[in-house]
């Protein structure tokens, strides 16, 4: 399955989603907000009543009590005013409050939810992205939503009350006026239609450079080791250079895009107030219409053309949350595609794993294996061996299924292995990988992790359930035993040490299934024996996959495997596997 977000987004980005299927995906983030929602709409509401109020008001006082000359009436009205602006103001300050929280609320549960997926994911999507990217998809993007929130989605939905409520008066007031002031508006409608794609498409770019750009940070952190090893500390640079670059020239472009509407909208409401300042005098000239009146008009021209001003910015801002909501939504769409099947055939074979047929590939990949059968009996010990790249950790992962076959099928323990959940399967098989992989923490975190039976053993305790597993021994090679600190990005643990962490953390959990990929490729002759020692003493229902380079650690096997070009073949006696090892074929 293709798993790769910036390959397929880039398919997608050329088919935009309309604009109020895209809104209706924004609004289901917020719908678990919906009181505190009603309660900012209505104050939007409010705030958009009393701003349409104001005008009227002051174009009634101006008409029958200026033209009167009835102070008493101009002060009282200057009062009721005045009132209006302060509920306006508070009405808009709690508002604001009120969206900031939701704001923040809905980032921290978009975050949740998009790491939360890829906790789902199986590893291939792990395989097709950059850690960088993900996390600036985390970081950056469910940010540039958020902002659009809290920051600009209420003035939004009041500009948009206020320019309606404005427009309808407008036509109410005076139809051929109010049209000819309205005209202009339709003229930006237009545009905006036109060039929003463009902007979506210029923010969608940036945010694209910045994740690429975050990838970048992220490999050469990761990687610093061989920097600096190799003094490549200029090809890092350049590369983050190149990078940066592009992300500033990508940034620029979207700022520019996003900044267009601004002076054009402008420009049109200009027009809008020209127009009617001129038609409006007129009218008054011709005595259709009083100074109050135009004074009223004026405002509402201004009642509408300022929040159209406004809703340039909060546009792009709108474009932009649009295309980093794209860069989350394709994210949030992936399904694991390692999904539980009913296991619908009966299997009397009684072999613990099975092979059959079982072809392979990765995504955008050669055939690693192709139709291979082969099975594993429980309580044995099987090695498997072969030249670099042949696929042994392939096998291995299929059999963990990390990954499920292209074709053909796996059994596990006689049932389809699809048709364990995800913790069953992982109960029954110990995998302890070619690159142990450990968490920052204490020695004891990383033994227990996945382990929870044991979490909440005493260090004691766990000391004695690893003696009673006949693997406390191994506990000697840290210094400070359980409690010995382990960094995962400096030095202070070896790379033997993290093979035994993996090992304990494996044995502990009495798997069925113990498979162990080059797992004593860097510990010393003592311990490895040690190990040796460990595995003969396992129950004896455990069954044993051993890959190793080493030959001295398979000569125990029941039965080797030699896996190269696809295939997997009985390799026959110890030396029979040493001749195909030395000469990558078969004697017949
Ligand atoms: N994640 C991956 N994506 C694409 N191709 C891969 C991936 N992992 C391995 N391969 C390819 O699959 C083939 C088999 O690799 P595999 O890791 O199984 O070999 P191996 O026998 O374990 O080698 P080694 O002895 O070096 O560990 C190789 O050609 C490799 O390039
Ligand atoms: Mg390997």
């Amino acid at each position: 399955m293709n798993y790769n977000l910036n390959q397929a987004s880039d398919k997608k980005a050329a088919k935009k989603l309309p604009l109020v299927v895209s809104l209706r995906k924004l609004i289901t983030i917020i719908s678990g907000e919906r009181r505190n929602l009603i309660i900012a709409f209505t104050a939007i509401f409010l705030n958009a009543g009393l701003s349409l109020l104001g005008p009227y008001l002051v174009g009634y006082t101006i008409d029958t009590h200026v033209q009167a000359k009835d102070y008493n009436g101009l002060l009282m009205f200057s009062a009721i005013l005045l009132g209006m602006y302060v509920i306006a103001f508070v009405v808009n300050y709690a508002q604001m409050k009120m969206m900031g929280g939701i704001g923040q609320r809905m980032l921290f549960s978009l975050r949740n939810s998009v790491f939360n997926k890829l906790q789902e994911l199986p590893l291939d999507f792990f395989n097709q992205n950059k850690a960088g990217d993900l996390i600036s998809r985390i970081n950056n993007d469910t940010d540039k939503v958020n902002q659009f929130f809290s920051q600009s989605l209420m003035r939004f939905i009041g500009s948009l009350i206020t320019m309606g409520g404005a427009g309808i008066i407008l036509l109410i007031i005076n139809l051929p006026l109010g049209l000819a002031a309205l005209t202009p508006a339709l003229f930006l409608w237009i545009f905006t239609k036109v060039v929003s794609p463009w902007i979506r498409r210029k923010n969608e770019a940036s945010l694209k450079s910045l994740g690429y750009l975050s990838a970048e940070i992220q490999e050469s952190l990761a990687n610093f080791r061989v920097v600096i090893t190799f003094n490549r500390r200029d090809y890092f640079m350049k590369r983050f250079n190149d990078a940066n670059t592009e992300n500033y020239k990508k940034s620029v472009h979207a700022g520019i895009a996003n900044n267009t509407l601004t002076p054009v909208y402008t420009f049109g409401s200009n027009i809008g107030q020209l127009v009617v300042l001129s038609l409006g005098i007129w009218l008054i000239i011709k005595g259709y219409f009083s100074i109050g009146l135009l004074i009223s008009f004026l405002a509402y021209i201004s009642n509408f053309y300022n929040p159209l001003r406004q809703m340039a910015a909060l546009w792009a801002s709108f474009q932009q949350a649009l295309a980093a909501w794209d860069r989350i939504s394709h994210l949030l769409s992936f399904e694991n595609n390692l999904s539980i099947v009913e296991d619908q055939n009966q299997h009397i074979n009684t072999s613990y794993i099975h092979f059959r047929e079982v072809s392979f590939s990765y995504p955008n990949g050669k055939e690693v294996l192709h139709k291979v059968s082969f099975e594993l009996e429980r309580g044995k010990t099987y090695a498997f061996v072969g030249p670099t790249g042949g696929g042994k950790t392939t096998t291995a992962s299929l059999i963990a299924r990390l990954y499920d076959a292209t074709k053909g099928e796996i059994l596990l323990d006689g049932k389809d292995i699809r048709s364990y959940d995800s913790c069953g399967r992982a109960k029954k098989i110990g995998f302890i990988l070619q690159e142990p992989i450990l968490f920052t923490g204490t020695v004891r975190d990383n033994i227990l992790y996945g382990n929870p039976e044991c979490s909440d053993l005493t260090n004691d305790q766990l000391e004695d359930a690893l003696k009673e597993a006949k693997i406390s021994s191994l506990l000697r090679r840290f210094e400070k035993g359980l409690d010995t600190p382990v960094q995962i990005t400096g030095d202070g643990i070896s790379l033997g040490q993290k093979q035994l962490i993996a090992f304990m953390r494996a044995i502990l959990r009495k798997p069925e299934l113990l498979i162990l990929d080059e797992a004593t490729a860097n510990i010393d002759t003592v311990t490895e024996q040690q190990l040796e020692a460990i595995l003969k003493n396992l129950p004896d229902s455990t069954t044993r996959v051993i890959i190793a380079h080493r030959l001295n650690t398979i000569e125990n096997a029941d039965q080797i495997f030699f896996v190269n070009s696809g295939e997997i073949i009985d390799a026959g006696s110890f030396e029979e596997a040493l001749d195909l090892i030395m000469h990558g074929k078969t004697e017949s």
